[in-house]
């Protein structure tokens, strides 16, 4: 391996005179800093080691390049000329969405947002870098999205066999859902009618329609823009022949006990749409309910929810999501209407 001029900086000295060389100029920023008994050993770029071999010892060290640092490390050595408190809180996960990176950034990160949006996006070869705000809200679940570098916020998601294209910046796409999307891929739905009541951009849809062996899925969804996506998603995964959109609200859905299967894939207020599910699915159809509930107690809110609509169903299993927030998760249960319910 080629060795390479390092200044010695003492442990104790580190974290005040390594930022320092970089901003000046002085650190060879291409390659890995190192660290040997009591020293952090700097490469340093050949036309300055006079200067500053003045102020610290010059040895040889091997010449790691920095693309042997994980992405966390290349982007905290390119951004260590930030202080010290900013450094700490850069965000170390982030998701992914085709070439779009998404952070959860600390508030007080803001002020140097364009420098750390140009870090990630140049690290994890990103076009466009935006910082997730809030989560999502609303009726639509909308999120709430900075863009920090680029401007191109449409991509497609490649996911266990389908591609998703969606706005980062206008529909959610909940990666905690991923278990879930896959487990509808690996249903028997042979020759089934179903009807996904929340399509959004066709998180359900795609999979059962491609995968499943169902004969028709009822895709309704209320945003328009989440619509458009699904839309554009049906014909990306090939599935026109097996999906028929539709935009409106769910509840206006016309039809009586025609689906075999229904999708609820919704929560904090799913029970509210109960009664519709009720009008449309079969005697012995499925129910896959979502919504969240006290981490545990999710027998008891699943029971509460459909006995005060149905008399006769089974559970046929519930599991967890995801953790939804601190004692709460995010749930799906998959309940059985009776062959006697009429
Ligand atoms: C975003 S999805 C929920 C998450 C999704 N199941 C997943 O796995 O990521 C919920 C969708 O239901 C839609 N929606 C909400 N209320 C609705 C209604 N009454 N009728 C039809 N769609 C509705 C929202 O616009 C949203 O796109």
């Amino acid at each position: 391996m080629k060795r390479v001029p390092a200044a010695k900086i003492p442990e104790s000295e580190a974290s005040e005179t390594i930022p320092e060389l970089i901003k000046s100029g002085i650190a060879d920023k291409t390659a890995k800093i190192s660290k040997e008994e009591g020293f952090r050993l700097v490469p340093v770029v050949p036309e300055r080691v006079d200067e500053i071999s003045r102020k610290y010892e010059i040895c040889e060290t091997d010449s790691h390049t920095l693309e042997r640092l994980t992405p966390q490390e290349q982007i905290l050595y390119r951004l260590s000329d930030l202080p010290a408190d900013i450094t700490e809180k850069l965000p170390t996960k982030w998701e992914s969405a085709g070439e779009i990176i998404i952070l959860k950034m600390d508030e007080s990160c803001r002020e140097f947002k364009e420098t750390i949006g140009r870090a990630y996006a140049e690290v994890l070869n990103a076009n466009t870098v935006c910082a997730d705000i809030s989560g999502v809200s609303g009726e639509f679940r909308r999120p709430s999205m900075e863009i920090l570098y680029g401007n191109k916020t449409e991509s497609v998601r490649p996911e266990n066999g389908i591609l998703y294209d969606f706005d980062v910046t206008k529909v959610m796409f909940a990666s905690g859902n991923t278990d879930e999307r896959m487990r509808m891929r690996t249903l028997d739905c042979t020759g089934e009618t179903v009807v996904d009541m929340f399509a959004g951009i066709g998180y359900f849809t795609l999979p059962l329609a491609k995968f499943t062996g169902l004969r028709k899925i009822f895709s309704c969804e209320k945003n328009p823009e989440s619509y458009g996506f699904l839309l554009k998603n049906i014909e990306l995964n090939g599935v026109k022949n097996k999906v028929i959109p539709i935009l409106g609200d769910n509840r206006s859905l016309p039809g009586k006990k025609f689906a075999d299967r229904i999708l609820m894939g919704y929560v904090q207020t799913t029970s509210l749409f109960l009664p519709k599910a009720l009008d449309l699915i079969k005697p012995g159809g499925i129910i896959h309910y979502h919504d969240t509930f006290p981490t545990g107690e999710h027998e008891k809110y699943v029971n509460d929810a459909f006995s005060s609509v149905c008399k006769d169903y089974e559970i046929l299993g519930i599991r967890e999501v995801k953790s939804f927030a601190p004692g709460i998760s995010h749930y799906v249960a998959d309940v059985k209407i009776s062959d006697r319910f009429s």
